[in-house]
């Protein structure tokens, strides 16, 4: 396979976001806040949290679901496309990742725009009632195809479901991939393939996550 540097993905990264995004204080204290307290680097990239909310712009979201909050830092982005008036429901099942993207909630003045719910996903979205504008998937890849099940349920026709981290360095398109995260992965496109109420697409990506990719998919 040809290899492309790390490096090269992230310095066009940073080119880019130099560039595109506004400085961000607050977007830094929470990165910062998430690292303080030992939770891992995984958050989505700058360029790409602006992306969600350029999308959830894009939409006119005012009800955004997000699976997986880890620090919040994905959260920060969705909820600035929809506050003051919209609101965004996050699930997260680690309390002390609850606990660190609260603050961080707070201290970007969101508290009153974002409810952090502390459980198993699952739990909680089978307790939800919609409709949502948009969903972002981003916690554990094992139960990628309930989580977009429960999206659909959730989301309105025309409503927007975002999936993270559909590539993982390529391991996705190796059917005889042992890591459970990738066999999730490959059951979600399965499962999209076969549903007539989505219409889906897959874009790679590369930058300071290296190499990986999402799912954007429209609910018929
Ligand atoms: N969306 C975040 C990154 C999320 S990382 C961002 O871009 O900033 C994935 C998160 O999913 C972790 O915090 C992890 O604790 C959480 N998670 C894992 N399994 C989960 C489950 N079953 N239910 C809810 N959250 C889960
Ligand atoms: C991992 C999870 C993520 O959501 C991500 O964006 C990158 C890495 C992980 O669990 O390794
Ligand atoms: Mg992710």
């Amino acid at each position: 396979m040809e290899r492309v540097d790390d490096h090269l993905w992230h310095s066009v990264d940073g080119y880019w976001t130099e560039r595109l995004l506004d400085p961000d204080p607050v977007l830094d204290a929470a990165r910062a806040a998430n690292a303080a307290a030992g939770l891992p680097p995984i958050d989505v990239s700058p360029a790409q949290g602006k992306m969600l909310y350029l999308l959830a712009r894009s939409i006119g979201a005012r009800r955004v679901l997000e699976v997986g909050t880890l620090g919040g830092y994905s959260t920060i982005w969705l909820a600035r496309a929809v506050a003051p008036e919209g609101t965004l429901v996050t699930c997260e099942i680690d309390p002390h990742h609850a606990e660190v993207a609260r603050a961080n909630l707070a201290r970007a003045g969101l508290a009153g725009t974002v409810e952090v719910r502390v459980g198993p996903a699952l739990d909680t979205l089978a307790g939800l009632t919609g409709p949502f504008d948009l969903a972002f998937v981003d916690a554990d890849k094992e139960s990628n195809t309930e989580y977009v099940q429960q999206a659909l349920r959730l989301c309105r026709p025309g409503g927007m479901i975002v999936v993270d981290n559909v590539v993982r360095g390529g391991a996705v398109g190796d059917p005889a991939s042992t890591d459970p995260r990738v066999a999730g992965t490959r059951r979600l496109a399965d499962a999209l393939a076969a549903d007539h109420r989505i219409d889906a697409t897959m874009i790679q990506t590369v930058g300071t996550k290296g190499y990986d990719g999402f799912v954007l998919a429209v609910v018929r």
